[in-house]
């Protein structure tokens, strides 16, 4: 086909999309007001089509227009069809721009972002001087990054649109939602025009399953259930596309496997219903994928073949699969949520909302009938699923978002214009923690240390570390191990038993060439043999590790070197110096990151955090040092894992000695003094009281013994 009739196909197609017909009236809106909240349903071309009209109505004399993500494949992906239609190179006129991957140029005019990136940008350019144009996108999603956006726009620009000096022209500010919550966005920004775009959506049946009722919260046979579900469809349902919704990559690539090894035995000729149907396309989605490979979620498959699409919560609004006739909801989604027995974020599969599982239903309508198979009981329904989702702002850790708006001179946090304001204690977690890693003094003032990390878009424990490491001169061993903390998991777990078996036999090689008994070390001599091997690739595949992610910690690692080289040169970074082994020093600038991460041995393989939770856990199988119990009291750790035991991962032996200073930090504020800090309600006097007041240092009780 020549690129000019792809065109005309492409073409055509935007035209037939719900927006098409409102073009005009809405470059008028965007033109006529600050801010504007445009809805409509998911499908209805928001997100590929309004940059377009914008750019076409000349937006772009003043400044990119910048549209923000709350998903990276989302950026990406879009951004890729964007260019497609606009014919233009991807990362030329239109590109996209991630964490730690930037496809933009001089010329980009039309840039899809995540939003994190666009409160980068802001950091350092609070007047947003290069947008004419900022579209804040899937606001629905409610993602803690969007929500701060939304606050500080509101704040920056609400009273008035030019707002900083550095800007020439007024800035708009267009806020797209699927339906929800348009009342309270507009209210929310100075009641605001809403623009609807209406949509046609066609009737979905929905149905019930059996498979997993209100006791099977966390047991994962849905994995089991939806590959059953979707069989059933394939064979007995007439032909239209299947979208499985699951929870993320491994139980998507099990579901698959399974789905693709079940397919094979069928019998064409006898066993489908619908005589025109004559094979499977299985294709997996989620956010890690390769993206040659996503692209092929949104072609049409061959005649007679059905596609199937595993994913996870991704394709529910950010993505639009075309020709799903039949949705399977396995009623889970994997979400980070604090954990506040263990006092960190984790990562876990929770029931879904019933207005998520509303949402994924409706995927099916889109174009003609559909049909919903859910694969749980209406008792599971009415028992464990919640009306909505809590927006993430009031359920994941703050510290990285307060230090944020903490260096953009937001110092009252707690009076913040938040959409929905985050319980009081979490802001007050989110200084406590700021406070004992430096980043802020008693009277929530950012320090110096606080300005350097807020550059980096690491946790500020792992900040830290590596900024001390760069003060004691070794900062090469810990940027390797913040950049394989950054990315994926990296080594390959092989589901059949022999594989499995050949696979940890490599990954204890590796361990144990490292000293055998530190998870951090591990990562730091994976990344080091395999960045100096002849063929890295090559080399990844016979030590079972993923190349594709190591790669990425290979480029992430270099632009952490680049933000640090910047740093250097431009700020006082203190020099330390350090007699000892370098084995001890390394792990001792993972201690000033991790002692928010300390755990103790309590009896038997039992450990107990210090940080005041007192929580009992376990190192986790895939440790090096799980099976060792000699001479092994004091840890540190990466992340917890929750299941039916709470498991530390990435896990390093350290001594009291190098923590002992810095434990008593844990214990040191006090949430009374935190609260007004945060009000920015504390005179001068009671000030002077808490910095002359000895502060209340409860050192843990050790024996003596312990301390080794
Ligand atoms: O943002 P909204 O949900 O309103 O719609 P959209 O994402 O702009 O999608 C409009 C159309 O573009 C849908 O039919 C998508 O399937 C299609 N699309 C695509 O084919 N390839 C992409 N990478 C993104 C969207
Ligand atoms: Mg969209």
């Amino acid at each position: 086909m020549s690129k000019s009739a792809r065109w005309d196909l492409k073409d055509n197609e935007s035209k037939h999309l719900p927006i098409y017909q409102h073009k005009p009236k809405l470059i008028q809106a965007v033109k006529n007001s600050t801010f504007l909240v445009v809805t409509g349903e998911t499908g209805s071309g928001k997100t590929t089509q309004l940059p377009q009209y914008l750019h076409e109505a000349g937006f772009c004399k003043n400044g990119k227009i910048g549209i923000t993500q709350p998903r990276r494949v989302a950026a990406i992906t879009v951004a890729q069809r964007v260019a497609e239609e606009m014919q233009y190179t991807l990362g030329r006129e239109v590109g996209y721009q991630i964490r730690f991957d930037d496809c933009t140029s001089q010329d980009t005019v039309v840039k899809y972002m995540t939003d994190g990136c666009l409160l980068r940008e802001i950091l350092a350019d609070p007047g947003l001087s290069q947008y004419s144009v900022v579209i804040l996108d899937e606001v629905h999603e409610r993602s803690l990054n969007t929500d701060i956006l939304l606050g500080l726009l509101k704040k920056i620009f609400s009273n008035s649109p030019k707002a900083s000096k550095s800007r020439s022209f007024p800035l708009k500010v267009v806020v797209m939602s699927a339906t929800l919550e348009t009342d309270k966005l507009s209210a929310f920004l100075s009641n605001c025009p809403v623009f609807t775009i209406p949509g046609r959506t066609f009737p979905v049946t929905c149905t019930f399953g059996s498979a997993v009722g209100p006791k099977d919260t966390e047991s994962t046979s849905y994995i089991k259930e939806v590959v059953n579900m979707a069989l059933a469809v394939h064979t007995s349902e007439m032909a239209g596309d299947i979208l499985v919704f699951l929870t993320g990559q491994s139980e998507i690539e099990r579901a698959c496997d399974l789905l693709f090894e079940k397919a094979e035995s069928i019998d064409y000729r006898y066993d489908v219903q619908d005589q025109t149907v004559e094979g499977l396309l299985i294709l997996p989605l989620y956010g890690s994928m390769p993206t040659d490979q996503q692209r092929q979620i949104f072609q049409p498959p061959p005649p007679g073949i059905r596609k199937c699409v595993v994913a996870t919560n991704i394709a529910a609004t950010s993505l639009t699969v075309n020709g799903v006739k039949y949705i399977i909801d396995s009623g889970f989604v994997k979400q980070l949520n604090h954990n506040s027995r263990v006092g960190m974020d984790i990562l876990e599969v929770v029931p879904i909302s019933k207005s998520e599982a509303q949402q994924r239903a409706g995927r099916a309508g889109r174009t003609s009938a559909g049909k919903c198979f859910r694969i749980y009981t209406k008792e599971f329904w009415e028992k464990c699923m919640p009306e909505y989702t809590v927006p993430e702002i009031q359920r994941t850790s703050l510290t990285a978002v307060i230090l944020t708006l903490k260096c953009l001179g937001v110092h009252d946090v707690i009076r913040f214009p938040y959409l929905d304001s985050p319980e009081e204690r979490f802001i007050l977690e989110a200084l406590k923690q700021l406070y004992q890693f430096d980043a802020i003094d008693r009277r929530g003032n950012v320090t110096q240390l606080g300005e350097l990390m807020v550059e980096f878009p690491l946790h500020p424990g792992l900040t830290r570390a590596v900024l001390k490491a760069t003060s004691l001169g070794c900062k090469d061993l810990l940027l390797p191990v913040a950049a394989m903390l950054s990315v994926e998991n990296i080594f390959i777990r092989p589901g059949h038993p022999d594989k499995q078996k050949e696979a940890e036999k490599k990954h204890r090689v590796l361990a144990a060439k490292s000293g055998g008994t530190n998870d951090f070390a591990t990562l730091l001599t994976v990344f080091q043999s395999c960045k100096s091997s002849d063929r890295p690739s090559e080399w990844c595949k016979e030590n079972w590790i993923h190349w594709r992610a190591l790669k990425s910690a290979i480029s992430v690692e270099t632009q952490l070197r680049d933000i640090l080289l910047r740093l250097q040169q431009n700020r006082d970074i203190p020099k330390e110096t350090f007699d000892g082994k370098k084995s001890e020093v390394f792990r001792r600038c993972l201690c000033t990151g991790y002692f928010t991460n300390v755990a103790r041995r309590s009896v038997g393989k039992v450990f107990c955090t210090m940080d005041g939770h007192g929580s009992m856990v376990h190192i986790h199988p895939s440790s090096s040092l799980f099976d060792q119990e000699a001479g092994l009291n004091w840890v540190i750790f990466h992340d917890v894992l929750v299941t039916s035991r709470m498991y530390i991962r990435t896990v390093c032996p350290i001594r009291y000695e190098w923590v002992k200073d810095l434990l008593p930090k844990l214990h040191e504020v006090d949430v009374y003094e935190l609260s007004s800090v945060a009000r920015q309600e504390v005179t001068d006097e009671e000030m002077t009281k808490w910095d002359t007041r000895e502060a209340a240092k409860r050192q843990p009780e050790v024996s003596k013994e312990e301390i080794m």
